[in-house]
């Protein structure tokens, strides 16, 4: 069964002129690298925004385990279901790595034995070493910086992993790293990993590719 099924769905901003989505129809299962594509514009983040339930749709469906997004708790949906992956990181720069992962661990509110060193584990799945674990994110590559923001949407274990562009400004060999972390995670991990881009590499090693 799909975890996450997108069903007619329509979007228009609320002063926006011309409707951004239209007639979105798109089934995500658990265990596998989605990609989506589309021009500059297309609404890909848009429609990120409201699978991660950031925005609220008027016409159409998205079903979480079969429940319309709009008839469950946003809040515990967003801190506990869906991790989000944002194009700028959305990290806390002067804060280390660790600092980072810790945040969103008590913002969960998950129960874990030892938060630090459960941080720590997230880091190094992303394989991130002890020593930049401790440096200011600010002090970190882009590649690295990235991976902090993938533990930390790993940090209260969600279901659903969503990225946008998360390996736009980064190299080729940086870009290969992440691919294969976010790969690990759909297949040895069962997450549903669903990843906005505009690279041909990570649409060529993505499980299924859908276009807007
Ligand atoms: N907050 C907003 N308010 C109004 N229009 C928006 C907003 N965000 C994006 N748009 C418009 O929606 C369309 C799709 O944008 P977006 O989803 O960001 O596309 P993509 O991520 O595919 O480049 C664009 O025409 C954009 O100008
Ligand atoms: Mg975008």
């Amino acid at each position: 069964m799909e975890i996450l099924s997108i069903k007619k769905l329509d979007y228009t901003y609320d002063d926006g002129e011309s409707p951004v989505l239209t007639d979105i129809n798109l089934d995500f299962k658990l265990g596998q690298v989605y990609a989506i594509m589309g021009k500059s514009g297309a609404g890909k983040t848009t429609l990120l925004s409201l699978i991660s339930g950031l925005n609220q749709y008027k016409a159409g469906q998205i079903l979480y385990n079969g429940n319309d997004l709009k008839s469950l708790d946003k809040e515990h949906y967003r801190s506990r279901e869906i991790g989000i992956i944002f194009q700028s990181f959305n990290l806390l720069l002067h804060l280390n790595a660790v600092e980072n992962v810790m945040l969103s661990i008590n913002l969960s509110k998950i129960k874990v034995k030892d938060k630090l060193q459960h941080a720590f584990e997230m880091l190094n799945k992303v394989e991130l070493s002890k020593e930049k674990a401790h440096r200011r994110v600010l002090k970190l590559s882009g590649g690295e910086q990235q991976r902090v923001a993938i533990a930390r949407a790993l940090s209260y274990n969600p279901s659903i992993i969503i990225a946008d562009e998360p390996t736009g400004n980064l190299d080729g060999e940086t870009e290969a790293q992440v691919l294969k972390i976010l790969k690990n995670l759909a297949h040895n991990e069962n997450k549903c990993v669903i990843v906005v881009t505009h690279s041909e590499k990570v649409a060529n090693e993505s499980d299924v590719v859908y276009r807007l």
